[in-house]
């Protein structure tokens, strides 16, 4: 590969088709009638939603903007998931109408669907209902990402999501044709998924529903050999499923977002120089903790370096603090521990990264990285120049004084 300046991000084609293809055979296998969306929140590089939309996947959106983001894109309102808390009215209604998917989660949607009922009375609405269950109760080995639990959807312990379902079962011409089960956890286990899937039983049991769907959601594990990959998810979810539903009738739904694409992202940084300060190297980077981790919570990123020289001849070091470029003093990294003297020209490249943080990436002192794709013929493709103040100036005005 042609040398590029530092720092990218680089999207590995084979291994970005190896996770596609890991979870179109591990849904064909298990339930044969289903749905592969992608989580565009997780990361809306238009190349990479292009190219999953040539492959078939739906764009999971949350919000106005990405939905705007993917139609521009030339995915078919059909092929639109739409989800989360705010919803947009307008686009609300246009994805159903289309024949997309809706899932409901806010009270005020429930406004909205006794409306469109009213306006629409000869057309027939089929709406999916997030569903917020106690997963610490279900699975109390699972790690929560926050103690007092999900905040998203409709509560089924408290009898909320029962009487969201009763609302709807009211206007003539809508059906509750679908449950949404995305939740996120720490530790992704395959048992929470086979609970969720539980409860999707449970839920379609006790309230007679004939779901058109169950959607998943995201937050699997994936691109790392230490952990499950979809083939678990999915056994142990469509086991569950069967006790109630019939690929037949129901189609499932998954919308994974960082598991499809962090085997394929790396993060290419170069080491510009070589500090002392006081018997401790300080290694400087030209890129910053903030493109890796932007809430600056990790010191910890799986990486591989790329030495310019022989390191047979390259004294060790007792203690170096890799550092990013930003004049941030929080902007360190990781501490290398006895290890090979790092020089400058050397490369740090940070594996399964860039999932999130390609998109996710705050324009703080430097702007948006570039991007290149390596196809699997061996070609590489510009998907993102770096930002420059072109960018960063669009839509600014700034006031003459006179
Ligand atoms: C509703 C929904 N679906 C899918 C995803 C994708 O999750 P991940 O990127 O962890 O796979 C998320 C992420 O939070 C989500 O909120």
């Amino acid at each position: 590969m042609k040398q590029l300046k530092t720092p990218f991000f680089l999207i590995k084609e084979k291994d970005l088709q190896y996770d596609i293809s890991l979870l179109k055979d591990s849904l064909a296998q298990n339930w044969g009638n289903y749905i592969a969306g992608y989580s565009v929140k997780t990361n809306s590089l238009p190349w990479l939603l292009n190219y999953l939309k040539n492959q078939g996947f739906y764009a999971e959106v949350v919000s106005g903007t990405e939905y705007d983001l993917v139609s521009r894109l030339g995915f078919p309102g059909k092929h639109i998931i739409y989800n989360g808390p705010i919803k947009e009215k307008k686009i609300f209604e246009r994805v159903l109408l289309a024949g997309g998917y809706v899932n409901l989660d806010s009270n005020y949607e429930l406004d909205w669907m006794e409306e469109l009922s009213a306006l629409y009375p000869n057309r027939h609405f089929h709406v999916g209902l997030r569903v917020n269950c106690d997963i610490g109760a279900l699975c109390p080995e699972e790690e929560l990402v926050s103690e007092e639990g999900g905040r998203f959807g409709y509560c089924y312990e408290n009898g909320v999501l029962k009487a969201a379902i009763g609302r709807l079962s009211l206007l003539p011409n809508v059906w509750t044709a679908g449950l949404h089960l995305h939740s996120s956890t720490q530790s992704r286990t395959v048992q929470v998924y086979a609970a969720l899937a539980k409860m999707a039983v449970q839920i379609a049991r006790e309230y007679g529903l004939s779901l058109d769907y169950v959607d998943m959601g995201g937050g699997y594990f994936g691109g790392r050999d230490d952990k499950p990959d979809y083939r678990d998810y999915f056994r142990e979810i469509c086991k569950e499923l069967s006790a109630y539903f019939t690929p037949e009738k129901t189609i499932l739904i998954a919308e994974p977002g960082v598991s499809l694409i962090s085997r394929a992202t790396t993060f290419e940084t170069s080491v510009i120089d070589i500090k002392d300060i006081r018997g401790r190297k300080f290694v400087v980077t030209d890129a910053s903790r903030t493109n890796l981790n932007p809430l600056v919570t990790r010191h910890v990123y799986p990486h591989h370096m790329e030495y310019i020289s022989d390191i047979s001849v390259r004294n060790i070091e007792a203690c170096q603090w890799v550092c990013g470029a930003t004049c941030m003093e929080y902007d360190k990294l990781f501490e290398i521990q006895n290890d090979t003297a790092l020089l400058p020209g050397d490369k740090i490249i940070y594996d399964t990264a860039g999932g999130y943080t390609m998109c996710l990436n705050p324009l703080f002192i430097n702007y948006f990285p570039a991007v290149y794709v390596a196809h699997t013929d061996g070609t590489l493709f510009t998907a993102r120049e770096a930002w420059s103040n072109d960018e960063f100036l669009q839509k600014n005005y700034v006031e003459e004084i006179s």
